[in-house]
Order: structure tokens, then C-alpha cells, then sequence
């Protein structure tokens, strides 16, 4: 397992409203290089959650371009697209979008099932949940877990087809302080033992601070990058 260099290149998104033009992310630059952890930030409507759609690659660009390993991926097909995404990459959302009616091993497993790779699959489940902490969780259902650990049943299951690169959109979003700093902490840690290249975009400004790179968007645009590489 490693991470992946991701470079965003002149980067916009626009949407077409009846008769006016949205310009969600204008011309932004950037690189994640492999195995980097990078905390972005900025107000609400700045353009985050679209440019991890777009990095994800749920989203389409109306100009300029991601770079994957040097690697653009816009021309692949659906089914290829597909593929690479979800064994690429991974994703975890505010809210944790768990299956109710599956334990938090079945969870974990779900996008193995998806992919039909299941060897050994159970145990590497199962070490996942250990090192978030919930290993006396297993057979629990997400309505038997706290908001903290069904948090971490997220991070495992989307460790489980060991991404290159991973996307949080505010992990922590509807977590409490104490719960917050944990899930973030674990996912640093997960993503240097692992080499994973991590973008987790916040509102937290605690954990914006303990980042080892922080970068902050409004209106579109990088205003600042605590790298100094300001697009
Ligand atoms: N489908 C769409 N059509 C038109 N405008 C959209 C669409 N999706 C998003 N937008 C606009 O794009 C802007 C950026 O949205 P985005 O969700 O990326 O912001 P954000 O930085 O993630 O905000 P938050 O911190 O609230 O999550 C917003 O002004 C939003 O209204
Ligand atoms: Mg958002």
C-alpha cells in the first residue's frame, strides 16, 4: 500500500442556474503529494465539497484537470471509473451512511462484497475494527453504537480496500470535541502507517491547527496553503 500523488491543474466547476452561470471553483491549482495529510478549511460555500467530489471523481470538472500518478482518469470508461474508485480510493462522510441492518464487521465488509474479493476478508475486517478500538463492537448494529464509534466503522470501512487516497468531508461534523480529536488523530495515524495520501476538509479549527498541512479556500479559490505553494 501507498499513497498517491494527486495534482489538481486549473481546476473549475461551474453549474448553469436558468439564466446565470455558478462559478463554484475557479481555476484552483494544487498538489497532494504521495502520502501527505492536508486539513482543508473555509466557509460554508467555499467550494470543499466539490472539489472532494471532483478529486473522488463522483463529479466532472467544466474545465481543467486532476492528475492521479500523473494519471487522468476523465476519459475512462463508466465500468473503469468505477473501478478505479473503488479501489483507490476512499471515502468517509459527515454523516456515516452505515447499512442499519448489518453489524459493524458486515459494514466494514460491504465494499468487499461489492468487489467480490473476499479472501481472507473477514480478518482484515476484523484488525481494521481492532485498530480503531471496537473490537468488542464486531456484532454490534450501528443503532448499538455511539456517534463516535459508528464514526470509526466509517474510517474502517473505508480503509478496508486499502486507498491510495482518502476523502473526509467533515468526519467529525456531528461529533462532540472529545470524539472529534479522536477520529481525526486516528485517521493520521492510520494515514502514515499506511502512506496514504489524506484531504479532510473541516470546520473545525482546532484540528485545522494540529495539521501538519492546512489549507484554507473561499469563494472558489486556495487564499491561503500552510506549504507556502499557494495555487
Ligand atoms: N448542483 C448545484 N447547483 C448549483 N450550485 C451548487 C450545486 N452544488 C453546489 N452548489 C453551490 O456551490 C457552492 C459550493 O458548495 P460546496 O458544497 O462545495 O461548499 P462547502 O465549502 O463544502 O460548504 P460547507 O462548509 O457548507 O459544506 C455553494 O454556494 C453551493 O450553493
Ligand atoms: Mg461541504
Amino acid at each position: 500500500m501507498g499513497g498517491m500523488a494527486v495534482e489538481v491543474k486549473n481546476l473549475s466547476r461551474s453549474y448553469q442556474r436558468a439564466d446565470r452561470t455558478i462559478n463554484v471553483l475557479k481555476n484552483l491549482s494544487t498538489t497532494l503529494p504521495s502520502g501527505t495529510f492536508t486539513v482543508l478549511t473555509g466557509p460554508s460555500g467555499a467550494g470543499k465539497s466539490t472539489l472532494l467530489h471532483l478529486l473522488g471523481t463522483l463529479d466532472r470538472p467544466t474545465s481543467g484537470k486532476i492528475l492521479y500518478d500523473g494519471q487522468s482518469v476523465l476519459e475512462y470508461s463508466d465500468r473503469d471509473l468505477a473501478s478505479f474508485r473503488n479501489t483507490k480510493i476512499g471515502f468517509i462522510f459527515q454523516f456515516h451512511h452505515l447499512l442499519p441492518e448489518f453489524t459493524a464487521l458486515e459494514n466494514v465488509l460491504m465494499p468487499l462484497w461489492i468487489s467480490r474479493e473476499s479472501k481472507d476478508a473477514r480478518e482484515r475486517a476484523k484488525a481494521l475494527l481492532m485498530e480503531v478500538g471496537l473490537e468488542k463492537r464486531l456484532d454490534h448494529k450501528p443503532s448499538e453504537l455511539s456517534g463516535g464509534e459508528q464514526q470509526r466503522v466509517a474510517v474502517a470501512r473505508a480503509l478496508i480496500m486499502k486507498p491510495f487516497l482518502l476523502l473526509a468531508d467533515e468526519p467529525t461534523g456531528n461529533l462532540d470535541s472529545h470524539s472529534s480529536l479522536e477520529v481525526f488523530t486516528l485517521l493520521r495515524e492510520l494515514s502514515q502507517k499506511q502512506g496514504m495520501t489524506c484531504l479532510v476538509a473541516t470546520h473545525n479549527e482546532v484540528l485545522a491547527k494540529i495539521a501538519t498541512r492546512h489549507i484554507t479556500m473561499d469563494d472558489g479559490q486556495i487564499i491561503s496553503d500552510s506549504n507556502g505553494l499557494i495555487a
